[in-house]
């Protein structure tokens, strides 16, 4: 048997319909920029999330950057994010001339507040919290935090499409939030996309603006901007793959739920917790074993995918070095060695859920 970690030409196998269609719709009105369908998946997606306003562009980092640009922090004051993430939430720190300033993670991966709270100092100017993997970050205290200090609060959800806080969905939790449609995320495009959510008018208008030039109107510019728009290609592809985000989540729970079920007895691994006032979207499922790396060489020998997120902590990357002076000490950095991301998906079906269980257990059994 072959599992695969993720499997796109399936999910297109199942809306081929849908999307060959949306897609000719594109090539029949020849609007491929700014065209109808990204005004309804705008819409749309701020509808899903219960948000006024969702500004579409040409992918996560843009969002991420584009929402730090338009709440104009100080340039050079810094910003507290966690240290395992994907790079894009430091870089768009950094491309703001901000500073990234990394706080530990918790035992779920996602922001420790106590360890934001400690970074703080009169140079600070927001937090970013990233719903790592799907799971949403503890949003209540790190509000109360963000409020005690005045700072702003700011959630990269790029990889939690769907996730609920308490009742609510991400990207609706704090001053706004980024999203990404890289293909392999919960909501996935055909190629890069991504937005910024916000309940600021002023600011949503600002951002919409931005990233396209600046402009007001065709070739009038009220300020200098950059080209970042979803491609109405994009937009197609998305509205069609909207309407099917719940039924995808509900299937990464369930596959979440019987991992949990099938591995709960394998002393050697600790695997994710469900959490009472969350619904994930489960983008990954990360286990943590000091047997990382042969476990991972054993399921690909029996035909098993899995992936690594990620390899190192932001700050054992070379581009932020520097921080280790700081962040030595930190679990993200000790755990990065052990994290192994199992197959997730509405892909898989229980017998392959089974298979990669029991070769887990198997390859624990024989002590490899
Ligand atoms: C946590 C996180 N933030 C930001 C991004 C950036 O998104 P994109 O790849 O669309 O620029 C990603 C996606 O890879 C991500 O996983």
């Amino acid at each position: 048997m072959e599992v695969k970690f993720l499997d796109l030409k399936k999910q297109y196998s199942l809306l081929k319909n849908e999307i060959d269609s949306a897609v000719q719709t594109v090539f029949a009105d020849a609007a491929f920029i700014k065209g109808k369908e990204v005004e309804k998946f705008e819409e749309s997606f701020a509808n899903y999330c219960g948000v006024s306003h969702c500004i579409s562009c040409g992918n996560g980092t843009d969002a991420l950057t584009v929402l730090l640009k338009v709440h104009n922090l100080p340039k050079g004051s810094e910003v507290i994010l966690p240290a395992n993430t994907f790079i894009a939430t430091a870089e768009a720190a950094v491309s703001n001339g901000l500073k990234p300033v990394f706080a530990d993670i918790k035992e779920d991966f996602t922001i420790s507040p106590e360890s934001a709270e400690s970074l703080i100092n009169p140079n600070t100017s927001a937090i970013i919290a990233v719903h790592l993997y799907g799971h949403p970050a503890d949003m209540e205290p790190l509000k109360k935090i963000a409020e005690k200090h005045d700072l702003k609060l700011f959630e990269d959800a790029a990889q939690a499409h769907g996730a609920l806080y308490r009742g609510k969905k991400v990207g609706t939790l704090a001053d706004g939030a980024g999203f990404s449609f890289y293909p392999g995320k919960v909501l996935g495009a055909a190629g890069d996309a991504g937005a910024v959510l916000l309940n600021d008018e002023e600011k949503a208008l600002k951002a919409k603006m931005f990233c396209n030039h600046g402009r007001s109107l065709k070739y009038f510019h009220e300020f200098a901007g950059i080209n970042s728009r979803m491609d109405t290609l994009q937009a197609a592809v998305l509205n069609v793959k909207l309407k099917h985000l719940d039924e995808w989540v509900e299937a990464r729970n369930r596959v979440a739920k019987m991992y949990i079920e099938q591995l709960s007895g394998v002393s050697e691994i600790v695997l994710p917790e469900i959490h009472p006032e969350t619904l994930d979207a489960w983008h990954l499922f990360v286990i943590k074993t000091e047997k990382r790396d042969h476990l991972q060489e054993y399921l690909k020998n029996c035909g098993i995918e899995t992936g690594i997120h990620y390899p190192l902590s932001l700050p054992e990357q070379p581009a932020f070095a520097s921080h280790m002076s700081y962040c030595g000490g930190y679990r993200a950095l000790k755990e990065s060695h052990t994290l192994l991301s199992l197959p997730i998906g509405e892909h898989l079906n229980a017998e392959e859920v089974v298979f990669v269980s029991e070769k887990i257990k198997e390859f624990f059994v024989k002590n490899i």
